[in-house]
């Protein structure tokens, strides 16, 4: 049997080195009154909806419907806006699985464009070829809190007619021109898992200005599709979900949301001076900040190299880099989804509903083929999720360090 992967905490068990760990996680302060409140009010009072209510407010958007996770924001989000089995629907090709769940769930069809040379985000260019007369949708995701130029996508969008949403798991209070990550798009999706920026125990939401969505989204999302018929009680007329966050959750989102912002302008400058430091080191590249990106929340940090100049694997140079005191640094191919969704391609190749055809317009296949820049990038591009917002000035000059040493030991 193979290892089963590892998410949240879990996944960052025992990573430990010469930087600080997010582990143990700064709370804020009101996180235990809250918990309390709930529990002291035998369960009546709505965490939750005061959640959804602040979260909103803070992101200035009208509708914030919290959830147990960004996947299930996701998958109540493709649910909501039933397009019909073997629509198309064009995905950043670097992200998690939980970005596409919901859409494969809903027997749609993810087409994935390809990024920008160099890039770990795509852009209107990416998306312009994979148009079809299926597509629907344009699911952009911020990686690493980096955004995407959502006014070129938007644009794009606009002109054939599509609807854009955000994954902005990883880009929490990142900004664009002043502008929040999750507010350019028709909705958006949150996580509030326990490693993400703005950690809880679990947790996520989708926000949207869409008074129409938002209502479609507590009732497919929250009401599991079930309307109140009188004398009867509940109808269940369409497929729906129970996705509503827990308030325990809530309460500790709530704390944290308190927290947040500040946290957000330390992640901020260190990432920003860890970019300045590395860029000074030959053959190693920091991820370009667009400069349009006022604010970077970055949740994963990462370097990219040049192989040709030094004498070790990528992989061999994370390695070294997690071996000289980079807590959790390594490889991020996994990310490469058409890659990754191995049984995907397998039920594109077997015909399997909905790659049947109809409702499938054409052949599909996934595979690392798919997307070669995206490719090329996570082949010598190194990460870690672990800089945070206990990150000082020293632990960057330590982290650029400890790159520069290892940098010099292999260089050609
Ligand atoms: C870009 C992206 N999308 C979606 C998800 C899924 O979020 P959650 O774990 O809250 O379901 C993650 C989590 O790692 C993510 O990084």
């Amino acid at each position: 049997m193979a290892e089963r992967a590892k998410y949240g905490a879990a996944a960052m068990a025992g990573i430990t080195g010469k930087l600080p760990v997010p582990f143990p996680r700064e709370m804020g302060p009101n996180c235990l009154k809250y918990l309390e409140e709930y529990v002291a009010s035998g369960l009546t009072a709505d965490i939750t909806g005061r959640f959804e209510a602040a979260f909103a407010r803070e992101l200035g958007v009208k509708h914030c419907i919290a959830t147990p996770g960004c996947t299930p924001a996701l998958a109540m989000l493709a649910s909501a806006f039933s397009f019909a089995p073997g629509d198309e629907i064009i995905v950043s090709p670097i992200t998690d699985y939980g970005t596409l769940q919901g859409l494969i769930r809903e027997n749609y069809i993810p087409v994935f464009a390809d990024t920008d040379p160099g890039c770990i985000n795509i852009s209107a260019r990416g998306i312009e070829p994979k148009i079809t007369d299926r597509t629907r949708a344009i699911l952009v995701v911020h990686k690493t809190g980096l955004m995407c130029d959502m006014e070129g996508i938007n644009t794009l969008a606009a002109r054939h007619g599509l609807i854009v949403y955000e994954d902005a798991c990883q880009a929490v209070y990142s900004e664009w021109k002043g502008r929040f990550a999750g507010t350019f798009g028709l909705a958006a999706g949150f996580s509030f898992d326990s490693e993400k920026t703005m950690g809880s125990d679990v947790g996520g939401c989708v926000v949207t200005n869409d008074d129409e969505l938002a209502e479609r989204l507590r009732f497919v999302g929250l009401s599991r599709g079930a309307a109140m018929k009188p004398h009867f009680g509940r109808l269940h007329v369409v497929p729906g979900y129970a996705y509503r966050m827990p308030n325990c959750t809530a309460a500790i989102c709530l704390g944290q949301l308190e927290i947040i912002r500040e946290q957000v302008v330390r992640i901020d400058r260190a990432a920003r001076l860890l970019n300045k430091l590395v860029a000074r080191i030959p053959g190693i590249f920091p991820l370009k900040i667009p400069d349009q990106q006022n604010v970077w929340s970055c949740w994963m940090y990462g370097i990219r190299i040049d192989p040709a100049q030094f004498r070790c694997t990528p992989e061999e140079f994370a390695d070294q880099l997690s071996q000289a005191g980079i807590p959790g640094a390594g490889m991020g191919k996994y990310y490469l989804m058409p890659a990754a969704l191995t049984f995907l391609d397998e039920n594109a190749r077997n015909k399997v509903y909905p790659y049947s055809m109809p409702p499938a317009s054409r052949e599909y296949r996934y595979s690392e083929e798919n997307c070669p820049q995206a490719k090329a990038l996570l082949d010598s591009f190194i990460r870690w999720s672990t800089l945070c917002a206990k990150y000082e000035p020293e632990h960057c000059e330590m982290a650029a360090a400890i790159i520069e040493e290892v940098a010099e030991k292999n260089r050609r």
